[in-house]
């Protein structure tokens, strides 16, 4: 996510965004900038790369002289990383400057409009719409020209906003992005989050959405879009730095399984326009998709366990063949990839060795190339023919959640979109499909309100040598996922098992006491799965069973049962896998293991 930070007061207000932004680096980046008010005119200096950068250039701030001004560490969106890109955004004539975090989603009909009333834009960005519209609207009064933009804008922000005519205030505004408020006998703040002013003030105003902040070096008034004064409580912040940076979680893992609601609806919402899926950077005609022969779906890890589970959406729903492949087998296999083909690469850093090459090996075989990427600029980002961005934001434990699962919901719009134009669903399937897609956030809610029964169960398993994840079908896929998470962070040897597959061999490691984890969230394999289950428990297996509302059935049969939330079988991973994360997460945290960065591993595998 980006990080804002606004200082008006006593100081020089460079060097205290500076080191307000500094500690906003946790939240990931590619560029910073900062936009000072220096008596006379709002000036700024903006740079791609890390906030070094900006700080040699501006020699800590020196160059930016000032005590009123606002800056912004860029996790790109919209928009690949570059100078131009960077925030602050000003209208033409720099009298009005914008940091933001979150998205504009209707940001194109918007600039469109800016553009026919003659704006002309610098940037590829959503932002900037929002330095011209406050211009458009401004005629005098700050609040009003805010109020006005905010009744146009829709998706999420965090705004910090100076205007030139008034250069003893700053204001600022969020809706779904964190914003705070600050306040110290030196001045005012405004940032995205505590970390960024604890050095200067532990006196802080949580911005709700929709509240306009109006900081002045001795005085912050709030306002609703109405502009009506509100009055708000102050807090004393009594956590410490590290602590903050993780949103007062343990861990980023935590932070990250909990941000999941937000991140599907930011990756979802924007792609659903009046009740239809648009996926604007998908770059295909109908007329392609209709003559789709085959799909190749290349990734590791993680990312490779959304492509199974693609695999079986894919088929089912759009009726046409789908290879997966583990990245470092693709390359090297010599793979016949037909014409009619496409190849889709999955990935969350969008660096990873293995994934680039298999891009690289399909695009010198002719072969058009879909990147599902969660970093804007990345190197599969800039290579592949086309992108879905998953707009999980930065991602900082190297065991990944929120980004798999964003990649999960991208591949499901995918196939909805394929779906529909190919005819294999009809109006009435897809909108009932829509609805269940919307609803997955606030699902997911609920299941991570079962947290403590999930970390109850956990730690009761901190000592096992071996732990299984049995399922058919998507539950097959579901498992794969579930396994290498509990592996990965928590050194527990585990292995993922076409349930139907267990009894040719494996069936032999079930011992007394051993901990099978079987997915059973498919009604028309319900009963299948619950023959394997009995297998288990007949050789003394404890079993763990996950599946839906309505299969009491699978009571009798199971030792521990976790009920999902109904959905279409479709997107039943999406639910799985909350519980399979905390279970994770928890026998990890019980082993007292390094959690956010296990042994042996990185968060992006950039070598063979
Ligand atoms: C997932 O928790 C692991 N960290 C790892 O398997 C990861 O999914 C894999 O290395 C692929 O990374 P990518 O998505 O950045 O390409």
């Amino acid at each position: 996510m980006c990080g804002i930070v606004g200082y008006i007061g006593k100081q020089q207000a460079a060097p205290v965004i500076l080191d307000g932004l500094s500690k906003l680096e946790y939240r990931g980046y590619d560029s910073a900038g900062m936009a000072i008010y220096d008596g006379e005119k709002i000036q700024t200096t903006k740079a791609v790369g890390r906030l070094k950068v900006l700080e040699n250039i501006t020699r800590g701030g020196s160059t930016l002289p000032g005590t009123l001004g606002i800056g912004h560490t860029r996790w790109a969106t919209h928009g690949a990383p570059s100078d131009a890109n960077s925030h602050p955004h000003t209208n033409t004539s720099r009298t009005i400057a914008v940091v933001h975090n979150g998205i504009i989603e209707n940001y194109i009909p918007l600039k469109n409009k800016m553009q026919e009333r003659g704006y002309v834009f610098t940037s590829e960005t959503d932002t900037e719409v929002v330095a011209h519209m406050l211009d458009y609207y401004y005629q005098g009064n700050p609040l009003e020209a805010i109020r006005k933009v905010l009744h146009r804008v829709e998706g999420s922000y965090a705004l910090g906003i100076m205007f030139a005519e008034h250069p003893d205030t700053i204001f600022s505004v969020r809706k779904d992005s964190p914003l705070i408020v600050g306040q110290s006998q030196d001045g005012a703040f405004i940032a995205s989050d505590v970390p960024a002013i604890l050095k200067y003030t532990r006196n802080v105003y949580y911005v709700q959405n929709m509240e306009i902040a109006q900081l002045k070096a001795d005085e912050i008034k709030f306002f609703t879009v109405d502009e009506e004064e509100i009055h708000k409580e102050m807090v004393t912040v009594d956590w410490d730095a590290e602590a903050a940076e993780k949103g007062g979680y343990e861990h980023f893992m935590l932070k990250e399984i909990y941000e999941q609601p937000k991140t599907i609806n930011d990756t979802i919402s924007p792609r659903i326009k009046d009740n239809d899926i648009v996926i604007e950077e998908l770059g295909m005609t109908d007329e392609e998709i209709k003559a789709l022969r085959r799909i190749h779906i290349v990734a590791c890890g993680s990312a490779y366990h959304t492509g199974m589970t693609a695999k079986y959406v894919i088929e089912k729903m759009v009726r046409i063949p789908v290879e997966v492949d583990v990245a470092s087998e693709f390359r090297y296999r010599d793979p016949i990839l037909e014409e009619d083909s496409m190849v889709i690469v999955i990935s969350q850093s969008g660096e990873t060795a293995d994934t680039l090459a298999a891009l690289r090996e399909s695009k010198a075989r002719g072969f058009k190339v879909l990147g599902i990427v969660n970093v804007v600029g990345s190197s599969i980002a800039r290579e592949a023919d086309n992108i879905i961005y998953t707009w999980a934001g930065p991602e900082i434990s190297v065991a990944t959640t929120k980004a798999y699962s964003c990649q999960l919901v991208a591949l499901y719009m995918l196939s909805m979109k394929f779906a529909k134009i190919r005819g294999t669903i009809d109006e009435e399937q897809f909108q009932s499909l829509l609805g269940d897609l919307r609803r997955l956030p606030d699902q997911i809610e609920r299941l991570l309100g079962q947290k403590g029964k999930i970390q109850k169960f956990a730690n009761r398993y901190v000592g096992a040598k071996d732990i299984f994840f049995i399922g058919r079908g998507l539950d097959y896929a579901i498992s794969l996922e579930g396994s290498l998470k509990l592996k990965e962070i928590s050194y527990v040897h585990s292995e993922a098992y076409a349930a139907g597959e267990l009894k040719h061999g494996t069936i032999s490691l079930i011992e007394d006491g051993t901990l099978v984890v079987a997915l059973a969230t498919q009604p028309h394999l319900y009963q299948k799965t619950i023959s394997n289950i009995v297998e288990v428990k007949a050789r003394g297996a404890f079993v763990m069973a996950l599946t839906g509302e309505d299969n009491k059935a699978i009571e009798k049969a199971s030792d521990y049962v976790v009920y999902l939330p109904e959905t279409s079988p479709y997107f039943a991973n999406s639910l799985a896998i909350i519980p399979l994360q905390l279970f994770a997460y928890y026998v990890a945290v019980g082993k007292g293991c390094d959690v956010d960065k296990p042994r042996n591993l990185a968060k992006s595998v950039t070598v063979e």
